[in-house]
């Protein structure tokens, strides 16, 4: 078990380890940092090491010693490591999700979700150990055979944000070590808890020491260590578009890839003959759910003129209606921010929009008394007639906050549904076939969705956007094992010899 009894005489809270070389380890210094419910930012979910680079280092050199060995077993055989971790994972799947909710704050229907991402992709992931197949094709020569295979890229650095505490560091675990990679895995410190408990369960699975390794500690200083340690042959980062930019320029001074996914102001469009009930259903969840703190959460609606006013008026009562929590509660609809300074920023984006002058027409504010005095709750946030050069048009909120753009055709809710520097999740409301194809052809992101949210996507199909919402790179589905894989061709001939 990773748990060591506190290390201060009378603290409650349990004192966790790094995962190094299949070893639990403190930090060298011995520091520690916790982190707290944001619920009730009184409790201490538990005190994690602090690592530095000495400790990266550390992990690194267990990496390095392990990737052959684990490179050299068949990839059928690792394939087997993750069904078995899909397995350990469905046994725990209540107490995983539970830990998480009070780590996180997202309600329990969320917390099981994300926790059933990462079954799925576990699954997914075991059946491409027997496929992580090559290509072979006709060759322009006679008596020449032509094919590529896949082999590892060696280690692989994986830094995970907080709003999917084990979904994301499952989905980008599973690839790069089914594809014979080593990891070193840096969970945000919001969230560390659920990372190390996948070390856990993977060690329980049978994954061999060194394989992977998972270290905590400060996402600046940690982060930048790991992006440009040249024994890291590539960096999986989601995150903001500004650690993404950091990132990219660290591993690009000596060519090393990286793979980035990082912010969004997701739109949904809602025209004039959608089915607004559907259209209000599915902005709430969007905007609301998971406290608004997903990359792919609906940050805008666009929204043609005839429908505007009932539109706002059915979202509103929808937002109002929701009941927040804390998301150990079932009835619960909507739980806390991750953290206080989180509840701050929101609040900040509410001064903003007013000052800009769009109309605050529900929330803007937290929620301070009684059962929420120690926690980072916000009312869910609406504003209406917001221009699209406002900043809250334009930046990520993440949190429960949206703005709604009133526009009077189809050719003016695409221009500008695009016209901010993202391009992760758009959706468009229509009952029109032909509009919703032109919209899947006008639409600038990764994913677009019709008569759907903005969330929700599923993990076989690839994951990821345009723009500043990455760098071209795409997650999950099989394309993932390539992400992690180089590609070799090869050319075999074998003319008959002269004698
Ligand atoms: C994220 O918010 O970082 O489509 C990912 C969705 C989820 C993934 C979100 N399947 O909302």
């Amino acid at each position: 078990m990773s748990v060591l009894p506190p290390t201060v005489p009378g603290e409650q809270a349990p004192v966790y380890l790094n995962f190094i070389g299949g070893k639990w380890r403190a930090a060298r210094s011995g520091e520690t940092f916790a982190s707290t419910n944001p619920a009730n930012t009184q409790e201490i979910i538990g005190l994690y090491p602090k690592s530095s680079p000495a400790d990266l280092e550390d992990a690194i050199d267990a990496a390095v010693k392990a990737q052959p060995g684990w490179a050299a077993t068949p990839a059928p055989e690792r394939g087997e490591i993750l069904l078995r971790t899909a397995l350990l994972l469905e046994q725990r799947k209540e107490e995983l999700a539970t830990l998480m909710t009070r780590e996180m704050g997202k309600i329990l229907r969320e917390t099981r979700g994300d926790v059933q991402i990462a079954i799925d992709v576990a699954k997914y992931m075991a059946g491409e150990g027997r496929r992580a197949e090559g290509h072979t094709y006709p060759s322009a020569s006679p008596n020449k055979f032509d094919m590529t295979v896949r082999q590892p890229l060696g280690i692989v650095g994986i830094i995970t944000p907080w709003n999917f505490p084990i979904a994301i560091p499952a989905w980008k675990t599973f690839p790069a070590l089914l594809a014979g990679n080593a990891v070193i895995l840096k969970p945000a410190s919001d969230t560390p808890l659920l990372s190390l408990k996948l070390a856990e369960i993977m060690q329980e699975a049978g994954l061999p020491d060194g394989a992977l390794n998972v270290i905590t500690g400060p996402g600046g200083s940690l982060g930048d260590a790991l992006a440009s340690n040249k024994r890291v042959n590539m960096i999986s980062l989601t995150g903001s578009t500004e650690v993404g930019r950091r990132v990219a320029e660290l591993c690009g001074r000596d060519l090393r890839r990286c793979s980035l996914e990082l912010g969004g102001k997701n739109a949904v469009i809602v025209l004039a003959d959608a089915d607004l009930s559907a259209a209000v259903e599915n902005v709430t969840l969007g905007a609301f759910g998971t406290t608004g703190q997903r990359c792919t959460a609906t940050s805008r609606v666009i929204v043609q003129r005839p429908v505007l006013n009932e539109f706002v008026e059915r979202l509103a009562a929808a937002a109002q209606k929701l009941i927040i929590g804390n998301g150990l509660n079932p009835s619960v609809e909507m739980g806390p921010l991750v953290n206080m300074g989180r509840q701050q920023a929101v609040h900040e984006y509410t001064q903003v929009g007013r000052q800009e002058g769009a109309q605050l027409v529900t929330g803007g504010e937290p929620l301070t008394e009684g059962e929420y005095r120690n926690g980072a709750f916000y009312r869910p946030t609406i504003f209406t007639e917001v221009t699209p050069g406002m900043r809250i048009a334009r930046e990520e909120v993440f949190g429960p906050f949206v703005s709604v753009i009133p526009v009077d055709s189809y050719e003016q809710a695409v221009q500008v549904a695009n016209s901010t520097e993202y391009g992760l999740s758009t959706s468009i409301f229509t009952e029109d076939v032909r509009i919703a194809f032109r919209a899947v052809r006008d639409i600038e992101s990764g994913l677009v969705y019709i008569n759907a949210g903005t969330t929700g996507s599923e993990i076989h199909l690839p994951f990821g956007g345009m723009k500043s919402s990455g760098n071209g790179h795409r997650e999950l589905g099989s394309v993932a094992v390539e992400e992690f894989s180089e590609t070799k061709s090869i050319y075999v001939l074998y003319p008959p010899r002269k004698a």
